[in-house]
């Protein structure tokens, strides 16, 4: 018999297996507890509740360390490309040379839309913002690609998830180039993934567009940094929407919906927007205060973590990718050393220290991505172009186990008990 926990309720105790991973918390299977005890568990924000079991990513917030299937991502950002990140978030494995080449190819010849899709644009203003045309047109997705919606063929569910990852970049991009009014590029498949995205975004038809080396590497480690992260907010969206059996492209429609809220995914827009609006490094300590102030609802965006409790991994490459990007483009942003002041500030300030606030992924990344044009607008679209890669492999790994079931949380009811219905004339 493995390790038990046990629960006294009502007079009588109750034995709950510990179930072990390979590494990280155990965790208590309470699947019995509501039918044995007549309770539930209460956990708003799931802060210790674990929804599944998966073998994709770890994360140890105390540690600071984040694994894609036991590869550390500081190695993954130094040495792997997202291409070969995504083989391994779909496979478990690295792929061997043969194996990543066909990978490619395989998503290179789906990056080009449905040609009826060109005209889902025009039926938002130019001024939309980016996160809701990839909500809409990923959303219609399923509409165009009938032959691949069947989740309980595992080929359908390749197949969807190759044009899932394939089809991002072409419809971001596509969503920048509406907004600035310039005719949309078709993918170029003698380009690498990333190569092709800029390309897309930054072309114009009337000039060969050059992709700058630095630029392109930088921005292919930015997708690394941002393909999956264990069960958040976004990632769990999809699992829910997943688990009713819903076909992928709405499912990750629904991911980009969740992405989009300034807690999550809209944080890296919200942070370039709060560095923006301090300003010079002399107005800090001004918003430090009003970040500590519970009658503020201002919080310093880019800040803190659900999970991590220690630095963000994903925060010291992207600030590493900083200096790299401005050397390779010959260019400065003076928010970057506010954002390094406004860092040091706040490590040393007992608030922080205390709560275990430290810059996560999104702190950083809106200096990187405003350096190389993209307006804030399209960041978190780009944090959607990426984690859809983390997305699918989260869906694909949940959908493949034959004892998932539709996910149905329960409630503490606190509303009026039963009662009678009042008639208009005698109230
Ligand atoms: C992402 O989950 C993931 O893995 C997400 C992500 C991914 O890759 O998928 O890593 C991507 O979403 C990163 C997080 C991006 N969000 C932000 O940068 C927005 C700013 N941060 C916060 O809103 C907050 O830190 C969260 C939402 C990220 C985490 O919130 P928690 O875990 O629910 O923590 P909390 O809100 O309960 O905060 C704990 C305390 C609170 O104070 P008390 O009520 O205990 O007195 O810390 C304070 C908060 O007020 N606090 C902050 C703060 N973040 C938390 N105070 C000031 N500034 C902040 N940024």
């Amino acid at each position: 018999m493995g390790d038990q926990v046990k629960l006294s309720a009502g007079g009588a105790d109750y034995d709950y297996a510990v179930l072990k991973g390979s590494v990280g918390p155990d965790v208590v299977d309470i699947r019995k507890l509501y039918a044995q005890t007549g309770m539930f568990t209460f956990d708003p924000g799931f802060t210790s509740t674990a929804s599944c079991e998966s073998a994709l990513t770890y994360i140890d917030g105390d540690e600071g360390v984040l694994l894609h299937r036991g590869y550390p991502i500081g190695q993954l950002a130094e040495n792997s490309s997202f291409m070969e990140v995504s083989y391994l978030l779909l496979n478990g494995e690295l792929p061997s040379k043969d194996e990543l080449e066909k990978f490619e190819f395989t998503i290179s010849r789906h990056t080009m839309l449905h040609e009826q899709l060109r005209t889902f644009y025009t039926g938002f203003r130019r001024d939309a913002h980016p996160m809701s045309i990839m909500c809409g047109v990923v959303g219609a997705l399923s509409a165009f690609y009938h032959d691949s919606t069947d989740i309980s063929d595992p080929e359908h569910r390749t197949i969807s998830s190759h044009r899932l990852i394939a089809k991002m970049p072409t419809i971001a991009a596509m969503a920048f180039k509406y907004a600035v009014g310039q005719p949309f590029l078709y993918p170029d498949n003698d380009l690498s993934y990333t190569g092709n995205f800029l390309r897309m975004t930054f072309g114009v038809p009337a000039e060969e567009y050059e992709v700058i080396p630095e630029v392109e590497k930088a921005m292919d480690r930015i997708f690394i940094l941002h393909a999956d992260h264990e069960q958040n907010a976004s990632t769990s969206t999809v699992r829910l929407a997943g688990s009713s059996g819903a076909n992928p492209f709405a499912c990750i429609a629904a991911g980009i919906a969740c992405l989009w809220g300034p807690a999550h995914g809209g944080a890296n827009e919200a942070a370039l927007n709060m560095l923006k609006e301090i300003g010079t490094p002399d107005k800090i300590p001004h918003y430090i205060e009003r970040a500590k102030d519970k009658n503020d609802p201002f919080r310093l965006m880019g800040f803190g973590h659900r999970v991590y409790k220690n630095y963000d991994p994903r925060a010291t490459v992207m600030q590493k990718t900083v200096r790299e990007v401005f050397d390779a483009l010959k260019v400065n942003d003076p928010l970057f050393e506010t954002a390094l002041r406004l860092e040091e500030l706040a490590l040393n300030d007992p608030y922080f220290i205390e709560k275990k606030l430290f810059p996560n992924v999104d702190f950083y990344s809106g200096i990187i991505l405003s350096a190389i044009g993209f307006p804030t607008s399209m960041f978190t679209a780009l944090f959607a172009l990426a984690r859809t890669v983390g997305w699918v492999a989260q869906w694909n790994e949940m959908i493949s186990d034959p004892g998932q079931k539709i996910g149905r949380p329960r409630q503490l009811y606190t509303g009026p008990t039963q009662r009678d219905y009042v008639p208009l004339d005698k109230r």
